[in-house]
């Protein structure tokens, strides 16, 4: 059997890493469980609470979210993270099964009578939350019918020491997996794991028709040890720090539920939902419990927001390659909760290419606006985006609106599950004149040394700007200059192009 490094995909050692870049906020005071929210929503940097509630747990919160963070995960610089994600998911990797043994995240089986739900870290995120809930379980199952492995993220409500509701209403691989268990009068067995390096969390929230145990492994970047469930055998990361394991009953979606806040600041309908009963607790010895924020008003604080942009980003960015256009930059900002909002910056190879990339973009799913801006403007760059919209974009021309799109149905805009969606071209209009009016102020920079002995004489060479003046006579402050040539100017000796530069008269 192989050896496993059971450290490196640790989440608290992530942790200490990030405590090292300067990235996380440490409470050692005492915290209290209705307080967490508002103490995760209130710094920019992750969060770790070495003392919350009557059970004084350890619990860590924001791992992933920041672009900063994200890379860190990866172990790239942010500039890399998206080729360094692309690369990953097209290198594939195994799982391999370790014993019971040897999993650190089974070091603690808790099973029977023993089994007690709300002796974990259950709180109320929002306001109006139903009741209290853990935001980062990752449900690990295999599809009953094809053998396949799924992963996805599901929040869960506290109903009972042994039971809780299951959040299974966005349209997904496990809400049709279940349908069909259902259908065959099944129970499901599934097994929440909480708390895993944030790779393995990115591998939750994304959806691919692949086998996505394989595709975790792939975003981890070598073979996954996974061990089976003490009490229905399903794999999980042996490396996690806890694991509730269990199955969704056969009654359906039996049981109403919510509200929730959502991913979009704002609140969820109540819904029906599943019943999730508890078989067993398995966790590491010293766990350290994951939380998120999942909604909230600062929307840049949600793990979620980051995790769902740079898979964004990515699909968009081949979706403008296959569409033929030179893509230079993309980015799909988490204030938009990372789904909605396309921000690509393209070199344009020929006049429309600006309409075409806006096109190719709006046919993402759950798409709402995006942005096209050129190869100069950065896209990162809220201040560049604006101007290059002030400066760039006619909404008579440049503005495209496609209705009828799909949206998610706690969309607050979703009409009927359906939206409008529009697109902004604001690249230059490659038919206009290249002319002063066109271009872009940068600040004036000069090369340094003395090439020229006279403004006279720097002009011999022909027309020159008042920038290439001062660079001529390695003037670095160029009011001399300035009189010099207001002299010339009167005596006839020097004139002005259209553009702005001097020349000598009769040169
Ligand atoms: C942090 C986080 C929390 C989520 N919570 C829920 C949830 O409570 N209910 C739900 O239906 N989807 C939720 N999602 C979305 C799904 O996890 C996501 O669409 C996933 O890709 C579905 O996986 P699947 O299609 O393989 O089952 C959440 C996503 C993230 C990132």
């Amino acid at each position: 059997m192989a050896e496993f490094d059971y450290e490196k995909y640790r989440l608290r050692n992530f942790l200490n890493r990030l405590v090292q870049a300067g990235e996380v906020e440490v409470h050692n005071e005492h915290v209290e469980l209705i307080d967490l929210a508002a103490l995760i929503e209130a710094t920019p940097k992750a969060t770790w609470f070495k003392d919350v509630g009557p059970e004084h747990f350890e619990m860590t919160a924001g791992i992933m979210a920041s672009r900063k963070r994200l890379a860190m995960a990866f172990g790239c610089s942010e500039a890399e993270l998206q080729q360094e994600y692309m690369r990953r998911l097209a290198t594939p990797q195994e799982v391999a099964e370790v014993s019971r043994v040897e999993a650190p995240v089974q070091q603690v089986v808790i099973t029977g009578d023993d089994i007690d739900l709300a002796k974990l870290p259950f709180y109320l995120q929002h306001e109006l939350d139903g009741a209290t809930y853990l935001s980062a379980a990752m449900d690990f199952t295999v599809d009953p019918k094809s053998g396949k492995p799924n992963v996805g993220f599901r929040r869960l409500m506290l109903k009972g020491k042994r039971t809780m509701r299951a959040n299974l209403t966005q349209i997904s691989d496990l809400r049709r997996i279940y349908l069909e268990a259902v259908e065959r009068k099944e129970t499901l067995p599934v097994s929440f794991v909480v708390g895993a390096h944030p790779l393995v969390c990115l591998g939750a929230a994304i959806r691919l028709p692949v086998n996505e145990f394989e595709l975790v492994a792939q975003l981890r970047g070598e073979t996954m040890p996974m061990v089976k469930s003490v009490s229905n055998d399903i794999p999980v990361p042996a490396d996690a720090e806890l694991v509730i394991e269990g199955y969704f009953d056969e009654r359906g979606y039996a049981e109403i539920e919510g509200p929730y806040g959502e991913l979009y600041g704002l609140y969820g309908p109540m819904h029906p939902d599943p019943l999730f009963h508890v078989t067993a607790i398995t966790m590491r010895k010293d766990v350290l419990h994951h939380t998120l924020l999942h909604g909230g008003q600062i929307l840049t604080r949600n793990d979620a927001a980051h995790m769902s942009g740079l898979d964004a980003e990515v699909k968009a960015w081949n979706a403008l390659k296959d569409a033929g256009l030179d893509v230079q930059a993309v980015h799909a900002p988490p204030s938009a909760v990372g789904m909605h909002h396309i921000r690509a910056a393209i070199r344009q190879k020929q006049a429309g290419d600006g309409r075409k990339a806006v096109e190719a973009l709006l046919k993402r799913p759950l798409v709402k606006h995006v942005f096209v801006v050129d190869e100069d403007i950065d896209v990162f760059s809220d201040g560049e985006v604006e101007r290059a919209m002030c400066t760039r974009f006619r909404v008579g021309k440049d503005l495209i609106v496609e209705h009828g799109h799909r949206t998610l149905t706690m969309d607050p805009t979703s009409d009927h599950g359906e939206q409008s969606v529009a697109g902004f071209d604001m690249t230059r209009d490659l038919s206009e004149p290249d002319d002063l009016i066109h271009w872009s102020s940068y600040s004036p920079r000069i090369s340094g040394g003395k090439k020229a002995a006279s403004v006279r004489e720097a002009l011999e060479s022909g027309p020159k700007f008042f920038m290439g003046l001062m660079d001529a006579l390695g003037d670095k402050d160029g009011r001399a200059i300035a009189v010099e040539l207001g002299t010339l100017q009167d005596q006839g000796i020097v004139g002005r192009k259209p553009n702005g530069e001097w020349f000598l008269e009769g040169k």
